[in-house]
């Protein structure tokens, strides 16, 4: 039997991909596809495909070509699949011509000719809405908004307001050259169909309150706000007037982070009894982080990082949370926190006048994760056992900012209809907010 093997992302499929696949087949008796993993797919810069990976199965699969539909996850995995699968033919189509000759020495390699006039890229942007943005508060968190934003497709920055005209001036002539630099809220809400919030903690609620009620989806800088039932109310309304509002953590897109949570949510370490996340970052006393009146601190500033994995991983139905922190100035210098669950125990410590090795320890079971500094935009970790010969390391991409990943979900979630996003979900994003308000409140609470 000869048995052929082909790859691709398969995106909305089409006419194009349907006769590279009846070519695949004709060439042997057996059809093994590859369908590209959206993790890989984003590695290797593909930020908008629009089916995720089960549907894009599922079309190659109702084409009726393929026996044997798998996914492909890694770099160097076409070499192993072909052994795996004792493949006498690699095939695909003449766009790649040359560039998979490495494998003539596995088997042979056939590049079969590409159907003019079509590709995923085309029906995409044939599809596409552009969302119009405006960024509010232009400070240096917004600063790299939008070089980012212009490697995401069906994303354009249009607008800009910050409450210092001045300001927004500067950031209009360095960073957005085209976009129109409003003089009030109003303005920019009247020419934009979203908006990316990065003003003060303090001014979230307002400014998402009234972008929302202006009917705008919107991106918030993380932490969103400082009150469970204001991130309740404000989840509640854009649900009810189907608009996206989502916090901008920027971890919770991080490929790399992503699937190691995938990775331990199927088991590979066991059952999870403990975790601990740190993050600290000694910067100058004069900045707004230190400011009390500004809502700075150490929980405040980098507190939704070390809470995320807990809650992706453990849940939000924690029996406590104890926090210790050391407080100058009205802030909190430091902070650690500790969590029990009913059969785990996790713990967090973030700091800006303290500083901590800031790693991400998962403990199984059956194993460990370990994710070294900087965890939370990390293109590496690894899992390790008992026995060292089963240790792996697993390494990702992360390209730019890594704002490019949040913004492409955001854009996803309003083109798609999608009111929640699974990378951060709101009932995470609201127990973080109990979390802040518990601090705020001196809630179990002890000052070192
Ligand atoms: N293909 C083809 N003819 C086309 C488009 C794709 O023969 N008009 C082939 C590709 O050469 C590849 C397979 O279909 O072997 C899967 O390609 P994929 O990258 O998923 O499709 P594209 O339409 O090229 O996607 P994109 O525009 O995102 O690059």
């Amino acid at each position: 039997m000869k048995k052929v093997i082909t790859y691709g992302t398969f995106d909305l499929l089409h006419q194009g991909h349907i006769n590279l696949l009846r070519r695949a087949k004709e060439l042997g008796d057996y059809l093994i596809v590859g369908v590209t993993n959206d993790n890989f797919d984003r590695e290797r810069g593909k930020l908008n495909v629009r089916n995720n990976v089960l549907e894009r199965v599922e079309a190659v699969r109702a084409t009726g070509f393929a026996d044997l539909v798998i996914i492909e996850d890694y770099v160097g995995q076409k070499i192993d699949d072909i052994q795996k699968y004792d493949v006498d033919i690699f095939a695909i189509g003449s766009d790649w011509e040359g560039k998979f000759d490495y494998l003539n020495e596995f088997c042979d390699v056939v590049y079969l000719p590409r159907t003019e006039g079509i590709s995923s890229t085309q029906l995409r942007d044939q599809n596409q809405e552009t969302v119009p943005v405006g960024i509010v508060g232009c400070g240096r968190v917004a600063q790299r908004f939008p070089q980012e934003a212009d490697v995401v497709n069906g994303v354009r920055i249009v607008a800009a307001y910050d409450a210092d005209i001045e300001v927004a001036r500067e950031f209009c002539k360095n960073h957005l050259a085209d976009g129109a630099c409003c003089k009030s809220y109003d303005e920019l809400l009247s020419r934009v169909s979203a908006v990316y919030i990065a003003t003060p903690h303090l001014s979230h609620y307002e400014c998402i309150k009234k972008a929302l009620e202006a009917g705008k989806h919107v991106l918030c800088e993380t932490p969103m706000v400082l009150k469970k039932d204001e991130a309740k109310e404000l989840y509640k309304y854009a649900e009810e007037h189907s608009l996206v509002l989502m916090e901008a953590n920027k971890t919770a897109h991080c490929p790399a982070f992503n699937h190691l949570m995938v990775m331990i949510k199927s088991g590979l370490i066991g059952d999870v009894v403990d975790i601990e996340a740190s993050l600290s970052q000694l910067l100058d006393k004069s900045g707004r982080e230190f400011d009390s009146k500004q809502a700075g601190g150490s929980l405040y500033e980098e507190g939704s990082y070390p809470l995320l994995p807990i809650f992706k991983l453990m849940g939000i139905d924690y029996e406590e949370l104890r926090l210790f922190s050391r407080i100058e100035n009205g802030i909190d210098v430091y902070t650690h926190g500790i969590f029990w669950y009913p059969k785990a125990v996790c713990s967090f410590k973030v700091g800006l006048g303290v500083k901590t090795e800031g790693n991400l320890v998962i403990s199984g079971t059956k194993g460990y994760a370990y994710v070294p500094a900087p965890w939370w935009k990390t293109d590496y970790f690894e899992l390790r056992y008992e026995d060292q010969n089963d240790n792996k390391k697993f390494f990702y991409k992360w390209d730019g900012f890594g704002l490019r990943y949040e913004i492409q979900e955001f854009v996803s979630c309003i083109v798609n209809r999608r009111f929640s996003s699974a990378r951060l979900r709101r009932r995470e994003s609201i127990a973080m907010a109990e979390v802040m308000e518990q601090f705020s409140d001196r809630k179990n609470f002890t000052e070192i």
